[in-house]
């Protein structure tokens, strides 16, 4: 495991940004699937930055890793109408053919598909208050590709904002599994704020049980923590 501990929220997002950057200058198909949220918008900025200097990115193929059911990704709050904001519309370095869409009707095949390619080069990804990673939520077997999830209300509270209160907050979700995301080569988790300390020190440091699904990610042989959250510096 690497921590890097950042000063500030910003220097969080441009060292996440630097990362992915060398990840995508590899030859040959790299495969990113990138979390939403409003932990890694700071990371997209910068990401775009970079990429509108001229980078050739032909090679990077993008996923989604998660996604709520029953709407429209044109809404706000879906993680589709996010990196549609955030990232494909902001730069033309991005081929639309390299944009791969993970939603209910096409969650089935994704393991497959990405294995096929390689599988994941890097997964990005936030942690919810409740240590869920993408949309794995506590007691997720640790066994999981991807799959449909009911949200719990404490996903609900967190995201109420983005769509305008809990109440319009969709009930379920596709994500990629907690299989899945150990699949990956690299993993980029990133935490900001005093909101996540807790979590966070205790995913990386706690019993790994399915009861936190981020402490899985202690097993995984190339985690990268970027976080401004001093508590977690010096384990
Ligand atoms: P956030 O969400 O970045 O908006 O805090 C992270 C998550 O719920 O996984």
């Amino acid at each position: 495991m690497d921590i890097v501990v950042t000063k500030s929220y910003e220097e969080m997002s441009q060292y996440a940004a630097a990362f992915l950057i060398r990840r995508m200058a590899k030859k040959g198909r790299v495969n990113i699937g990138l979390a939403t949220g409003n932990t890694p918008t700071g990371m997209y900025s910068f990401l775009v930055q970079h990429l509108n200097l001229g980078y050739n990115i032909d090679n990077v193929h993008f996923y989604n890793i998660d996604e709520y059911c029953g709407v429209n990704g044109t809404e706000n709050g879906t993680c589709t109408r996010y990196l549609q904001d955030n990232l494909f519309q902001k730069t033309e370095v991005i081929k639309k053919e390299n944009i791969h869409w993970v939603h209910e009707g096409s969650y089935q095949t994704l393991d497959e598909e990405v294995g096929k390619q390689g599988g994941f080069d890097t997964v990005i990804l936030g942690i919810g208050e409740n240590g869920h990673i993408a949309y794995n939520e506590p007691g997720t077997p640790f066994s999981t590709l991807t799959h449909l999830v009911d949200l719990t209300d404490a996903s609900k509270m967190q995201h109420s904002e983005e769509f305008g209160g809990y109440n319009n907050v969709p009930h379920k979700a596709v994500t990629v599994g907690v299989k899945t995301i150990m699949n990956a080569k690299n993993i980029l988790l990133l935490a900001n704020g005093p909101k996540k300390a807790r979590i966070l020190k205790e995913g990386l440091t706690g019993p790994i049980t399915e009861e936190i699904p981020a402490s899985v990610l202690q097993l995984h042989p190339n985690l990268y923590v970027f976080t401004d959250v001093e508590e977690v510096a010096n384990l």
